[in-house]
């Protein structure tokens, strides 16, 4: 994607050290960074200066393979289960990060280099999928659409063209005239700070609506279609999504809007036989309390948005059955969500 003109990934991989994007310092300042070994790039997971689904798969990839080219001469088989326990523990719901440790686990017990080769195909591979989700999912998007997104699916979610926006970055390419309505997404609101610094960025008209006000537009006949991401998604089509995105689909139902979940077939977990087997990660109910921000000097601050003493419940991800899921937009095809399509697409 391109910034101030220049073409970027998300997150990559040169000679042993993983770059990203710094996600917590936008919108405000456009910084790389780098993550010279293993236990950095878990770091950097753990802070979600790399988050989403795709892009924390990828930089997990990356973590491993920074694993296998630092092997000591000693132990080096509980060395390598260690780092790759230290990966999984990161965070606990995008399927993408466990899929991407256990390729590249395997793949260097061949060879470190087989390891990073490994790495970089499954960052390459995000990338792609995105972006023929773009161009399937674009089909479905009639010129004059207002669409809401819940969370940032975009491409800092990803490698690269993202999921749920990604779609919406190709039809307006097509020339087709949108209005995307831009969930806030809190506690970390990923929708107001990412998602709209990507749309602006991409000149595409959107607006920042609070997070309880979908029904409202729907309501009133603004909002043609819904799509989100997912950070894993059940054999049976139930997904996981940012917190939050249960209630768009149950409105949209409502209104009878069709709601898209927007992911690469890497998300779907053959595990999971629905969404209850998806464990769901609590965040510190810090996030909750305060909100993070730019004060007027451009120094980052946080302010107290609660009654002090309070306690707070930070799930991060919630699931929606896929009873209330129109279609789910991958790499292969736009496909229903049963077990019986699903399994035939994975081909299992
Ligand atoms: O907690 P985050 O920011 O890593 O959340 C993940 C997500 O970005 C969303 O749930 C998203 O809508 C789907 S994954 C790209």
């Amino acid at each position: 994607m391109k910034v101030a003109g220049k073409t970027y990934r998300t997150v990559w991989f040169e000679k042993g050290v993983s770059y990203y994007i710094d996600q917590n310092l936008l919108p405000f300042d456009f910084v790389i960074r780098e993550a010279k070994n293993c236990t950095e790039s878990c770091r950097v997971i753990t802070g979600m200066n790399v988050r989403g689904a795709g892009a924390i798969g990828a930089m997990a990839g990356f973590a491993m393979a920074q694993a296998f080219l630092s092997v000591p001469a000693n132990n080096a088989a509980q060395y390598l289960s260690e780092a790759k326990t230290m990966i999984e523990s990161t965070r606990p719901t995008a399927r993408n990060l466990f899929y991407a440790v256990e390729k590249v686990f395997h793949a260097g017990l061949i060879s470190p280099e087989q390891a990073v080769r490994t790495a970089l195909e499954i960052a390459d591979k995000d990338a792609a999928d995105s972006q023929k989700i773009g161009e399937l999912g674009s089909e479905l998007i009639r010129d004059g659409m207002g669409i809401e997104t819940h969370c940032n699916a975009g491409w800092l979610a990803f490698v690269d063209y993202g999921t749920a926006l990604s779609p919406i970055y190709k039809a307006n390419e097509q020339g087709k005239s949108i209005f995307v309505y831009v969930d806030e997404t809190r506690p970390r609101n990923q929708g107001a700070r990412l998602t709209a610094w990507e749309l602006q960025n991409a000149d595409i008209p959107f607006a920042i609506i609070p997070d309880n006000a979908g029904a409202y537009f729907m309501s009133k006949g603004k909002i043609q279609m819904v799509i989100t991401g997912a950070d894993r998604i059940a054999i049976n089509g139930d997904a996981a999504n940012k917190i939050g995105t249960l209630e768009k689909a149950i409105v949209a139902r409502e209104y009878n809007i069709p709601f898209y979940i927007a992911a690469p077939l890497s998300t779907i977990d053959p595990e999971c036989h629905t969404g209850a087997d998806i464990p769901i990660e609590e965040r510190n109910e810090e996030e909750v309390l305060f909100q993070t921000g730019m004060d007027e000097s451009g120094k980052e601050c946080q302010i107290r948005v609660s009654a002090p003493g309070s306690q707070a419940m930070n799930p991060a991800f919630d699931i929606t059955p896929s009873g209330y899921i129109t279609g789910i937009i991958t790499e292969k095809g736009i496909i229903t969500p049963s077990v019986e399509t699903i399994k035939k697409v994975l081909n299992r």
